[in-house]
């Protein structure tokens, strides 16, 4: 080990296929890999607009530091988009993050010391894995069916040891795409209080949902303040503003303050205002409709294409929003294995093995529908699916039986 570097560097492993991905970025290469959302859909104009009217209205104010909360304004914009989703919350219970990435990070902060228990979805987002395996947290992945997360298997977690809290992303699940029904957003709320489980319930993709109805979150059920919710700017607006937000009670609010002073004393004020103006000014009810729309089209060009090709023995997530779907194959299959294949053959994905914090998962893949578009898809899913089955053919013709 190197002496020079701290304890926990020595868990903070790279993903293995890191460096592999660096690869998709290749303009050559169809990919179904990054979790990007389309560039070509971000509102360039208004945003334009909206940067103009705070330079000319704020001029040289636009620059200075602002307090760590984030600035009154958006936080209030954000409490009236809060109440639509269903989770009543004063201003002074949100929290504006430079990301829902820094949200991960804080909590974090604020919650884990090294050794803790935390329960996860399995398989789950693998860059919350990498926030809180930064604070050398122990994982313990909870049995997770279609319809997302089991309650029963949390509560009997709760109940043999100590954790400190749940990860759970309710809506469109990254990687799988999958959803927790309303029944087990109850239950979750009410495990929550009954065994003093914090909830951190990240939720980016609520907003892009294509198809069926709008549940409500796990927060809006939370009446003891178990539940913290956090969501972001990203998928709705744009990721390079790096912006989004907590909700929690003020007791833990106050924690998240003091921690995201001594990380970067708050969010970039130029850019809190500009999204705010561009909230205040614009239509961006419109532009997530424009999103979904776009999406939702891709999606179904996705599910078509796999349909089409794929070889028998695979299956896939059937997702009603978000960004990703979430392909099987046979037990036994492995998609690290065809990974150097469809590069060459230039598609690309992520192998599911790395969002499954106990290991396992090799026979998935994860796929992101919002980043080509239709036609790119069917050429990228007709590719990847000959991939798969020579793949097939060839452990077939080693193994016979
Ligand atoms: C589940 C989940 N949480 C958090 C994030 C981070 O979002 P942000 O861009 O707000 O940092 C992502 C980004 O893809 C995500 O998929």
């Amino acid at each position: 080990m190197d002496t020079r570097f701290a304890n926990r560097m020595s868990v903070m492993k790279p993903s293995s296929i890191r460096e592999l991905l660096k690869m998709t970025d290749r303009p050559d290469i169809i990919s179904f890999a990054g979790g990007l959302p389309a560039p070509e859909l971000f509102p360039v104009e208004d945003i334009k607009l909206a940067a103009e009217r705070v330079l000319v209205e704020c001029g040289s104010k636009a620059f200075q530091y602002g307090i760590t909360e984030g600035i009154l304004p958006l936080r209030e914009q954000i409490s009236r988009d809060m109440k639509t989703r269903g989770i009543d919350c004063a201003k002074d219970e949100i929290l504006i993050t430079t990301g829902s990435q820094q949200g991960l990070d804080l909590l974090g902060k604020i919650f884990l010391d090294p050794g803790d228990v935390i329960l996860t979805e399995n398989p789950t987002y693998l860059a919350a894995i990498q926030a809180f395996q930064c604070f050398q947290a122990n994982f313990c992945p909870v049995p997770t069916d279609d319809n997302g997360i089991i309650p029963e298997a949390v509560d009997d977690l709760a109940a043999k040891r100590k954790v400190r809290f749940l990860y759970v992303i309710s809506n469109f699940q990254n990687p799988t795409g999958r959803t927790l029904n309303l029944e087990r957003r109850k239950k979750l709320a009410e495990i929550a209080e009954r065994r003093n489980l914090v909830i951190i319930e990240d939720d980016p993709y609520g907003r892009l949902r294509y198809r069926g109805d709008h549940l409500p979150p796990i927060k809006s059920f939370d009446s003891s303040g178990h539940v913290v919710y956090l969501s972001t700017f990203s998928k709705t607006v744009a990721p390079g503003f790096r912006t989004g937000w907590i909700v929690a009670s003020r007791d833990i609010l106050d924690k998240l303050v003091v921690a995201k002073q001594a990380a970067d004393l708050h969010t970039s004020s130029f850019d809190q205002l500009v999204l705010e103006r561009y909230l205040r000014d614009f239509d961006n009810h419109a532009h997530v409709e424009r999103v979904r729309k776009a999406y939702g089209e891709r999606y179904t060009v996705m599910d078509e294409s796999l349909e089409r090709h794929m070889p028998q023995g695979f299956s896939w997530t059937r997702p009603e929003g978000g960004m990703f779907l979430w392909v099987s194959g046979p037990h036994g299959f492995d998609t690290y294995a065809i990974f150097r294949k469809a590069i060459e053959n230039k598609v690309a994905f992520v192998p599911g093995a790395d969002f499954f914090p106990g290991g396992g998962g090799h026979n998935n893949m994860r796929l992101n529908f919002s980043n080509a578009d239709p036609a790119n898809i069917r050429t990228g899913i007709a590719r990847l699916a000959e991939i798969c089955s020579s793949a097939l053919t060839e452990e077939e013709a080693k193994d016979p039986a």
